[in-house]
């Protein structure tokens, strides 16, 4: 049975109201009160979900009979003259989009048509369905870009598995390495970063709408048939946990601070190599800034902002958790205050990628410097000490003891490197502790140790040698093109989806004129 309205015939003029929610009261909100209360100052993120939500539930309520044709094609064709011209909505004067909304339909349509909008569904199943259209999407955009600096990570690792370098720990020199290795390590943390988004996006891709308040409704609702109609992949089952939780957003936070987490130490590590002690990169000019006074300087400030702003996010996150702390169940206005940011992670992260990506791209690599820091590096004490271990077979804690005083003597030398020790430096370095190792055995050990040799030495899985990094980066492009074609998938999903509901949409508008 169609609804038949039995009110309100004519239609009112946006003067005569300000309100359409205010039938309980008589006074209308004072001004700063409604500044106060607005969200209306984030909410035009949320305008086209909000319209794609309404035209999802006024579809479903005409199929279920509830709604007829004629109104159903005002009510679309009242959206999708807000949809071409979203600046015919005065969002400032209303407490949020949804109000706004409706305000203009029952303003245009009169209350027995425009009034039927809300039916079945409050703001509270509102908000959460357009937070989680958003935030669908922005989880495939930022989930793009990812793979697109894994994909730049992946194709400047390539040029330099040979790029030999010092790898530290403490910020001290440790053993030698590669820079591809440090670029594959980058690509291998942002795959989990994606691993992340990709669990938290299911947990998202769910449809609260038709939850109502808190509690449902008494009118025949298909919740499954708006669900599919907005692409969803099922619905939140429970009504008072459909308009209550947040957990699966701040789920996508978090997975936002960490991002930024990692990406604030590939900043931090470039920041570091582009100075002049280092010298190993340069960052390009175009992502560098300089200085008002010094001349010669060329800053890495982008960088900087990079690692300033993941506290940024950080924070975001912490505003997050600490808002629904001690929340009851069911809404309450407090969780307005998620959306700036929850908005506002999204975006800085979406920035932050945008400069990081260029910058690997265009990042200069001083190979000459890495090496000759590789040279002059005691960083190959490790492997001289393995060469001890497996070809004079003593234990490597005696190994570890003996080239430690070989290192103390090349220092007390005056920071000569150890190859040019002589086998009479190496004899007082190991004074009457030889642990039975000749010190001509262990200058040959050292001579014929170099930083190419060291590297390819390294056996164990995951390490720097030229084989091992071919199979990290194997393993590497094998997940981005699975999520490549993952992400397009959730796309073509939800685009197609969003496409029949405006053939749909289109269709009732275009029967209801006949
Ligand atoms: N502006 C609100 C928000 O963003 C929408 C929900 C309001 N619901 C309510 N019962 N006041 O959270």
């Amino acid at each position: 049975m169609v609804w038949t309205p039995s009110i309100c015939k004519t239609k009112i003029k946006p003067a005569e109201f300000i309100c359409v929610y205010r039938s309980r009261t008589t006074d209308s909100l004072d001004e700063g009160a409604l500044r106060f209360l607005s969200s209306g100052y984030v909410d035009y993120h949320l305008l086209l979900y909000d319209i794609l939500g309404s035209e999802a539930h006024l579809i479903m309520l005409h199929e279920i009979g509830f709604l007829s044709s004629t109104s159903l094609k005002d009510l679309l064709a009242g959206l999708e003259t807000i949809r071409k011209n979203p600046k015919i909505l005065d969002i400032d004067k209303f407490e949020d989009i949804h109000e706004c909304i409706e305000t203009y339909l029952v303003t245009n349509l009169g209350y027995d048509v425009g009034g039927i909008l809300q039916t079945a569904r409050s703001r509270n199943d509102q908000v959460t369905l357009d937070l989680r259209m958003m935030v669908r999407d922005t989880i495939n955009l930022i989930s793009r870009m990812l793979v697109q600096l894994i994909d730049e990570l992946l194709s400047r690792s390539e040029d330099n598995f040979n790029s030999i370098m010092p790898m530290y720990t403490h910020l001290q020199q440790a053993q030698l390495g590669t820079f591809a290795h440090f670029l594959l390590s980058y690509a291998e943390i942002l795959s989990r970063d994606l691993d992340r988004l990709n669990d938290s996006y299911d947990r998202i891709n769910l449809s609260p709408l038709g939850a109502c308040a808190i509690g449902g409704t008494s009118i025949n609702i298909d919740r499954y048939r708006t669900s599919s109609l907005l692409g969803f992949k099922g619905i939140l089952n429970n009504s008072i946990d459909a308009t209550t939780s947040r957990d699966d957003l701040i789920e996508y936070m978090s997975s936002l601070g960490i991002i930024m987490l990692n990406l604030s130490r590939i900043a931090e590590d470039f920041i570091l190599w582009s100075t002049t002690e280092f010298g190993f990169v340069e960052i390009p000019d175009k992502y560098s800034s300089t200085s008002s006074l010094m001349p010669q300087k060329k800053n890495p400030d982008t960088l900087e902002l990079i690692r300033a702003k993941a506290s940024t996010v950080v924070g975001f996150l912490f505003g997050a958790m600490s808002l629904v702390k001690g929340l009851p169940s069911g809404y309450s206005r407090d969780l307005q205050e998620l959306k700036p940011v929850l908005i506002n992670s999204s975006r800085v992260v979406k920035e932050s990628l945008n400069v990081l990506i260029p910058i690997v791209r265009g990042l200069k690599v001083n190979h000459a410097h890495m090496m000759d820091a590789a040279r002059s590096s005691y960083a190959i004490s490790v492997d001289i000490a393995e060469q001890l271990v497996s070809q004079k077979h003593i234990s490597f804690r005696s190994a570890h003891r003996l080239v430690g005083s070989i290192v103390r003597t090349a220092v007390e030398k005056g920071n000569i490197p150890l190859s040019k020790l002589a086998e009479s430096d190496i004899q007082n370095a190991f004074g009457q502790d030889a642990s039975g190792v000749e010190p001509r055995d262990v200058l040959k050990v050292i001579q014929r140790l170099s930083p190419e040799k060291s590297i390819e030495s390294r056996l164990s899985s995951g390490s720097p040698s030229v084989l091992q990094q071919r199979k990290l980066f194997d393993i590497l492009l094998e997940k981005k093109k699975a999520y490549e074609k993952l992400i397009s998938e959730r796309e073509k999903s939800v685009n197609s989806a969003f496409n029949h509901l405006s053939h749909a949409a289109e269709r009732y508008t275009q029967a209801g004129k006949t």
